[in-house]
């Protein structure tokens, strides 16, 4: 299988502390994986780094062969890496559907100009936005939400509307930080579904933080385990739960 992203020794040190010593990992096309760990085991940082969020203190990040270390998260987006947020970033005061077109727009050469004047290509474009944008919240179920004001959403909505806003920016990759939090165990198993299903259909790659063992066993084809910074093992589902660093880290949790 082709490999779509690598991370080659990836460390991020804020002021002392080394909050990810060594990240490596390799990314294939299509495929789904997991990264987990105890609180504060450098999960989020890992995706602050792959999303350009943060610039690596160490390391290399290569998409497709072509390095991205450093390079501006707008700039990560456009080559088709995009991320959710662990704690949500929604335009809470914008309606569903506007939230999702912002996130489309980001691929479409609107034109200020051709805006102002109303071209029939702009009118087009706008057109072809919405309803892509309207596609997006169809596959993650809320589209009958589209009108509705994205902060007056259930959590476990605004989490699913977080998706359908970065999928409307045509991506390959999706990085996405505990997206079954605060859900109820029902909501927690239809996102798995619902993720699936997107992958299935765009052809895509994720990589999710989730502490929710449930989600990440049932979804993930390969896991990353990290414990204060560093991978401590890697595997297939199976591997990974019978890994006796992994149940140590998580003594006294079901893995
Ligand atoms: N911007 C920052 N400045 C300073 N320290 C940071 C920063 N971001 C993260 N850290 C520290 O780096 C470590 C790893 O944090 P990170 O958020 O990556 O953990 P995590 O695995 O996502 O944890 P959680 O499961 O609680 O979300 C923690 O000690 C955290 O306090
Ligand atoms: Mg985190």
């Amino acid at each position: 299988m082709a490999i779509l992203l690598e991370a080659q020794h990836c460390q991020m040190t804020f002021r002392g502390l080394q909050a990810v010593k060594d990240f490596t990992a390799t990314i294939e096309q299509g495929r789904i994986y997991g990264l987990i760990g105890t609180n504060g085991a450098g999960k989020t940082t890992v995706i602050n780094m792959l999303s350009g969020v943060l610039t690596p203190t160490g390391g290399k990040i290569l998409l497709e062969g072509r390095d991205i270390t450093g390079l501006r998260p707008d700039q990560v987006a456009r080559l088709g890496i995009v991320r959710t947020y662990q704690n949500l970033r929604l335009f809470q005061k914008m309606t569903v559907l506007e939230n999702v077109i912002i996130g489309a727009q980001m691929h479409e050469k609107s034109n200020v100009v051709a805006g102002i004047l109303g071209t029939p290509a702009y009118r087009r474009s706008e057109r072809h936005l919405k309803e892509k944008s309207m596609e997006m919240l169809g596959l993650m179920g809320i589209e009958d939400h589209a009108g509705v004001i994205a902060g007056s959403l259930p959590y476990g909505l605004q989490r699913r509307l977080e998706i359908a806003r970065i999928l409307a920016a045509d991506p390959k990759l999706l990085l996405l930080d505990e997206p079954a939090a605060g859900m109820n165990p029902q909501e927690s198993l239809e996102l798995v579904d619902r993720i699936r299903h997107i992958r299935d259909k765009f052809d895509l790659t994720v990589l999710l933080i989730e502490h929710d063992m449930k989600v990440i066993m049932s979804l993930c084809q390969y896991i990353y385990a990290m414990a204060t910074g560093e991978i401590i093992a890697q595997g297939v589902p199976e591997e990974i739960r019978a890994d006796p660093k992994v149940i140590q880290a998580y003594l006294g949790r079901a893995v």
